[in-house]
């Protein structure tokens, strides 16, 4: 037996994420660039600048993740990034970067989607057999999807508008919680969340998105909209004005908070019952795996717990750390599918017509 290692390579969005893993679930070694502060200053992400970030970052990060694992490119049995789907300028950084180095180091190249790559990163610290339901929410992404294989993958839900993370971004950005300065750091739903802990979550009420549908949709846009008339209206009542925070903010972090856990547990329960009616999954063994950015929200994980506990499924979540983009899911995938012999790419040609995709 000798042990295998792989290198990942993630840039689809605003982290610059490298790490190497084992074949053990073990990370070697591991380095991310993030780079909200400069996105939060602009209120939102600009394609050019983030790609002019990972540019300046990559190499470093990529070396940082070798030399933690006490390793240079020769020592890897093969080399993964992400080449979809993201924003494009992102992409195309760590999709060079990783071919070039898979070319130049005579080493294999795994192309890797970023969302299997939320969803089997749960696989590294627990054990997760195909096939399983995996609920994904993050800023770019609300899905629900059946795994069955590596390889086999069905969409049953998603976003006909915004993620839950894009709603929760803005929802903190209309509620200016930048200016309170223990969430000038945080994501926007960090900050709702941190914020919701002291608020009531029935104070302001939400309408049920998507209600007069039987499906398991998503959309976000609804729940946004009433928060900026909420917000609007309570700025009114309590004459707030600039940068000043409304006074009830907790109470209004909490409600939102509380409608889009609703909304995501209401869909999940759908689903759920949709895999029961089709005999989709082993009745023995039903698993739910919630992972993408929004998935570190404790809040909405102790509801998905409360809505497995009922309905007999088992929840598994990665650790907060790996919910949110990292070069480790990336080497995992690669790593999986290394071992599985599935989508590794060897021939020289092949690997150089490799393109990223949005
Ligand atoms: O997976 P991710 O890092 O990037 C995408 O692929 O989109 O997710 C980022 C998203 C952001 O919208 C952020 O607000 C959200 O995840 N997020 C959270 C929390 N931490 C990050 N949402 C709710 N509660 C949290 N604790
Ligand atoms: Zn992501």
């Amino acid at each position: 037996y000798r042990r295998q290692v792989v290198l990942g390579i993630e840039t689809s969005c605003d982290d610059t994420g490298a790490a190497v893993v084992a074949d053990s679930g073990e990370v070697l070694g591991e380095a991310l660039h993030n780079q909200q502060s400069v996105h939060l200053r602009h209120g939102g992400i600009i394609p050019p600048v983030a790609q002019r970030l990972h540019e300046q970052n990559i190499e470093q990060v990529v070396n940082e993740a070798l030399e933690k694992a006490g390793m240079t490119v020769r020592d890897l049995d093969a080399i993964a990034a992400t080449v979809k789907p993201g924003l494009s300028l992102s992409l195309s950084v760590g999709t060079r970067y990783g071919k070039n180095l898979a070319v130049s180091g005579k080493k294999p190249f795994i192309p890797i989607h970023h969302m299997e790559a939320h969803a089997l990163t749960v696989r590294m610290v627990h054990k997760a057999e195909f096939p399983f339901l995996v609920l994904l929410a993050s800023g770019g992404h609300s899905l629900l999807v059946i795994a069955h294989s590596l390889d086999h993958w069905s969409i049953i839900g998603q976003t006909i508008d915004d993620a839950p993370g894009e709603a929760l971004d803005q929802g903190a950005r209309r509620l200016k919680l930048r200016n309170i300065p223990e969430c000038a750091s945080m994501s926007g739903g960090q900050a709702i969340e941190y914020l919701a802990t002291g608020g009531n979550p029935r104070a302001y009420e939400f309408p049920t998105p998507m209600g007069k549908y039987k499906d398991c949709t998503f959309s976000f846009s609804g729940l946004k909209h009433t928060l900026t008339r909420l917000i609007e209206r309570l700025e009114e009542e309590y004459e707030v004005e600039g940068g000043n925070i409304i006074p009830p903010i907790q109470d209004v972090c909490a409600s939102f908070q509380y409608a889009v856990t609703k909304h995501l547990v209401r869909q999940t329960q759908r689903a759920m019952v949709y895999l029961d009616v089709r005999d989709l999954l082993p009745s023995q063994n039903k698993t739910l795996v919630v992972s993408g950015g929004v998935a570190c929200n404790q809040y909405i994980r102790a509801a998905l717990q409360k809505l497995c506990d009922t309905t007999g499924y088992q929840l598994l979540c990665p650790p907060p750390k790996l919910c949110t983009d990292n070069g480790i899911m990336i080497a995992w995938n690669g790593m999986e599918r290394w071992l599985a012999k599935a989508g590794v790419l060897h021939d020289e040609e092949d690997i150089a017509a490799v393109d990223f995709q949005a």
